[in-house]
């Protein structure tokens, strides 16, 4: 993606973003596809991996996001790591967390810390099949209908208040990896059309309900 067509990222009155990653980072390039094309009004200021080998880092380098290694194995607790998260957040201004395949569970030090929303996508229909290996959780279940959410993070795991959900079927002759597949396409559909809408403001909480409207 040449960097150029990545204005938006230059517009200081914009949201700013930060994506955390673990890996592939197949969520982020979907984040940054659609601040491209004008689908989420947004920046992002860091994209923050906890392993260095993560795929993702390049896609943020190429686009030229600034993308920066926070090590977990290279601090003595998880409090000191989370310390060094929220103060790299906090230098490059981050309004928003976007968890996007961030294989880490966040305290609720940092949630407090940091202060703002922070969003994860999960690849399930919450509540089902929490935690990892969700897709081949609902594969062996035989469940017939799978999917993905996008939830706001709280300290109890996958359970926070849930912004959108997109459902696909299970085929007699899938595989946990055919059905993972099938789930990302909507996960990369609906998490960016998700963090439009968090970032956008304008939503309240109504005891687990994400509501729309002031
Ligand atoms: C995605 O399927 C995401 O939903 C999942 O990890 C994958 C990351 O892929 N996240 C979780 O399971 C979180 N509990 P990506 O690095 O290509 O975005």
């Amino acid at each position: 993606m040449p960097i150029e067509r990545n204005l938006p990222a230059t517009d200081t009155s914009l949201p700013v973003l930060g994506v955390l990653i673990s890996g592939r980072g197949s969520n982020l390039r979907a984040l940054m596809t659609a601040i491209d094309e004008g689908r989420l009004r947004a920046r992002i200021g860091v994209v923050i991996s906890n392993r260095p080998d993560a795929a993702g880092l390049a896609h943020a380098s190429s686009a030229g996001v600034p993308a920066v290694v926070i090590d977990h194995k290279a601090f003595g607790g998880r409090a000191d790591f989370e310390d060094a998260l929220v103060a790299r957040l906090g230098e490059a201004g981050v309004q928003v967390v976007c968890l996007a395949g961030f294989m880490r569970i966040l305290s609720p030090v940092f949630l407090e810390r940091f202060g703002g929303p922070v969003l994860n996508v999960h690849p399930s229909l919450l509540p089902s099949f929490v935690g990892v290996d969700a897709q081949r959780q609902a594969w062996e279940h035989g469940v017939k209908v799978a999917g993905v959410t996008v939830h706001l993070v709280t300290p109890e795991l996958d359970a926070g208040p849930i912004v959108a959900q997109a459902a696909v079927p299970v085929l007699d002759d899938d595989t946990p990896e055919t059905l993972a597949a099938r789930i990302l396409v909507e996960e990369h559909r609906i998490y960016p059309a998700a963090v439009a809408l968090v970032a956008a403001g304008g939503w309240r909480i109504e005891g687990r309900r994400f509501v729309r409207g002031r």
